[in-house]
């Protein structure tokens, strides 16, 4: 028995068909336009991902005679989307999670003093990273598209959800837990769409998705639109949550970090909504078909491995992702040199729409390899801000550390990281573990899998990094430079 998974991210989309053992069977993989149409503007085509989605699965069923029996999905979170209840088609580009242009919204919100109850309701807080001011930001500029969700003929859903919609042919229109409490428009602790969140942002509550536990089956695809065929589809939750799924931290106190575009910390704080302080959220981790809730503290970090894309595409320093762990271990350390990647502003903990990427210490003796090692630096100290935010929220230390995506395959980078840490850093041998987590959500609700004991056997470790000396004046440099990157784009 196999399962076929679907990552839907921020870059592309990857598509796994996964066997009974957690063993990757065969892939596929398809990246889709990124549209940068103003300064601090991301927009995607939904059509784009659709026939990505399609691409990358079509090529994952080509590379092995096995044929799955279920479907499950995993997605980037926060994207707002709206596209045509019947006919799939969408009025206007998606507003990706990176974008910035609401800033200025979540300003007079928070000036009209609603942050705090924002905050009680949504375990949030008012930043232009989540779906809701996205939503109010295109029914203010772009009528057009808006009038459709007024007249009922649009709807209104996160990547998941339009994925979802387009597989079953308009049939479904759902949402899963995980990804509904990126919103800002679901009440975490009650488990429902916020009547008073919805009414704040002026979001009809009838254009949402119907809100479904992260595993149980939701509906089937339409061989019509799908390929040909007709699958259960039984798992969904946002990339992070489906992450934590895929790494096995099934009990309170795991955790893991998933280095992509962004990388995301996230510990399991169980049938508990932990009040989110230091700069961390509080968000639900999944739903269980029962409709228990359980929940994580996150800390969301934006810009990780998108700072190592933009030495290769934006300066030319490298040729390729992977190159920089060579470049960056040809030095003893940065020489000095500080890189700030709040390339779209800074997430958890610093929260600032307003910061900008920054390089500071660059003197005549800097050379392109100080630049290389100061970006995977700045990923570690990224994540070391943030786990010491979850410390002092949660009162515990992290025991260790599960790393997956891209950046995990860096050795350099996962040194660096324990060294900074403190604490042993645990690589799995699939890293892949976004689109793992849905496998195992689908098949855990269609019997490829019994229990979560029994997946969890199916984890095994590739390396552990044991931590070494610390550099804490390199880390106190990059305090340092944060503070002076934030307010930039406000100058
Ligand atoms: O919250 C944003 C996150 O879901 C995006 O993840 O891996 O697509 O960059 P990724």
């Amino acid at each position: 028995m196999s399962v076929l998974a679907l990552d839907a991210g921020t870059t592309g989309v990857t598509a796994l068909v996964v066997d009974e053992n957690g063993g990757v069977l065969s892939r596929g993989y398809q990246e889709f336009a990124q549209h940068y149409p103003e300064t601090g503007w991301v927009e995607h085509v939904p059509e784009e991902i659709w026939q990505a989605t399609l691409a990358a699965c079509q090529s994952a069923l080509d590379g092995t005679d096995d044929q799955p029996t279920c479907v499950g999905i995993t997605n980037q979170r926060e994207t707002a989307v709206l596209w045509n209840r019947k006919r799939g088609s969408a009025p206007r580009r998606a507003v990706v999670w990176q974008d910035r242009r609401t800033a200025g919204i979540c300003a007079e919100l928070r000036d009209a003093g609603h942050e705090d109850r924002v905050t009680e309701i949504t375990g949030l807080r008012l930043d232009p990273y989540f779906t809701g001011t996205k939503l109010t930001w295109i029914r203010r500029n772009d009528q057009r598209a808006w009038s459709g969700v007024e007249s009922g003929d649009t709807v209104i859903g996160t990547v998941d959800s339009y994925v979802v919609s387009r597989m079953t042919g308009g049939a479904r229109h759902v949402t899963d837990a995980s990804n509904a409490s990126r919103t800002l428009l679901y009440d975490i602790h009650r488990g429902e769409w916020s009547q008073e969140m919805c009414e704040l942002l002026g979001v009809p509550l009838s254009a949402l998705p119907e809100v479904v536990p992260s595993y149980g089956t939701v509906g089937e695809t339409d061989p019509e639109e799908f390929l040909g065929l007709r699958l259960p589809i039984a798992g969904i939750a946002g990339d992070q949550q489906a992450a934590m799924f895929g790494q096995n931290c099934y009990t309170p106190g795991t955790s893991k970090c998933t280095y992509g575009t962004g990388s995301f910390v996230l510990i399991n704080t169980g049938e508990e909504a932990i009040a989110p302080q230091h700069g961390l959220l509080s968000t639900v981790l999944w739903q269980h078909p029962d409709g228990r809730l359980e929940y994580a503290l996150e800390g969301s970090i934006f810009v990780t491995g998108a700072a190592v894309q933009w030495l290769r595409d934006g300066l030319g320093l490298i040729d390729s992702a992977p190159q920089s762990e060579g470049l960056a271990a040809s030095v003893r350390d940065s020489g000095g040199v500080v890189f700030v990647p709040a390339l779209t502003g800074l997430g958890a903990p610093d929260w600032d729409p307003h910061a900008r990427g920054a390089v500071f210490g660059i003197t005549r003796g800097t050379q392109r390899a100080h630049i290389a090692r100061a970006t995977l630096e700045a990923i570690a100290f990224e994540v070391r801000d943030v786990a010491e935010a979850m410390a002092a929220a949660s009162g515990n230390e992290l025991p260790e550390l599960r790393v997956d995506g891209g950046a995990s395959a860096n050795d350099l980078l996962c040194q660096i990281q324990a060294d900074q840490l403190q604490v042993s850093v645990a690589r799995p041998q699939v890293q892949e573990t976004t689109a793992l987590g849905a496998a195992f959500l689908a098949g855990l609700a269609t019997g490829v899998w019994s229990s979560t004991d029994e997946l969890a056997r199916t984890w095994n470790l590739d390396r552990r990094f044991e931590p070494g000396t610390r550099d804490d004046s390199a880390h106190r440099r990059w305090r340092a430079a944060v503070e002076r990157s934030k307010g930039w784009a406000q100058l």
